[in-house]
């Protein structure tokens, strides 16, 4: 299973790495109007330090500007994936970027069939949101169990990114019922690691040593 980090904070990056926990990265325009400084500068410094996929999402609502932005974001790294919205025009540009080559990651998912729509219109990445669906009292893991279905069904080589990650047990369902990736924020991550047993087992081990030292 790949892990993605779901940020565009440089440090939280940076730390994944060293705990070798990014795979890839996964941004939005919230998560990088969070940063308060220019995105591009932003992008472009992810871009520098990241080896995966990096997602970068289009602003535009029609498929002739989603496209053109998406031309601009590609030419940035060879490692750029483009999010687009699960929209109407938003397939329209996926089907236009799939044929030039340029990957596609569908954003904002809500239910399995926009899933296949978004394998069929060429999409590389889909990213249904299991934690906004939870919040509304929805089982979103059930539309990550059926989008493996679907693919599984037809034979599609699109990857499913458990997106909108909010606590380990959601990282646990997805490793369990097989999702290809998981973008998961930098506490999440963390929290990934450890557990209070361990803690207090190491303390004792620590303690115990130190009685025997001489
Ligand atoms: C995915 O690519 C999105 O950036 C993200 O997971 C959205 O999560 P949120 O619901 O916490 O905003």
């Amino acid at each position: 299973m790949k892990f993605f980090i779901d940020t565009a904070n440089i440090e939280e990056i940076k730390k994944g790495i060293e705990m070798g926990l990014v795979d890839g990265v996964t941004t939005n325009p919230t998560l990088l109007s969070k940063e308060k400084k220019d995105p591009q500068r932003t992008i472009k410094e992810i871009l520098s330090i990241v080896e995966g996929p990096v997602s970068l999402e289009v602003i535009a609502k029609d498929s002739k500007g989603m496209c053109e932005e998406a031309r601009k974001l590609s030419s940035l790294g060879t490692n750029t994936v483009i999010k687009i919205p699960m929209t109407e025009e938003g397939m329209k540009a996926v089907r236009v970027l799939s044929q030039e080559g340029i990957k596609t990651n569908v954003t904002l998912i809500f239910q399995p069939v926009q899933a296949l729509i978004a394998a069929k219109a060429g999409a590389d990445y889909v990213s249904p949101f299991i934690g906004r669906l939870d919040d509304i009292s929805a089982r979103g893991m059930e539309v990550i169990e059926d989008t493996i279905t679907i693919f599984s069904n037809y034979g599609y080589e699109t990857e499913i990114i458990v997106a909108s990650i909010r606590h380990p047990l959601h990282v646990l369902q997805a490793a369990i019922i097989g999702a290809d990736i998981a973008t998961i924020p930098f506490n999440v991550l963390k929290q990934l690691m450890s557990h209070p047993l361990t803690d207090i087992g190491l303390e004792r081990f620590l303690k115990d040593w130190e009685s025997i030292k001489k």
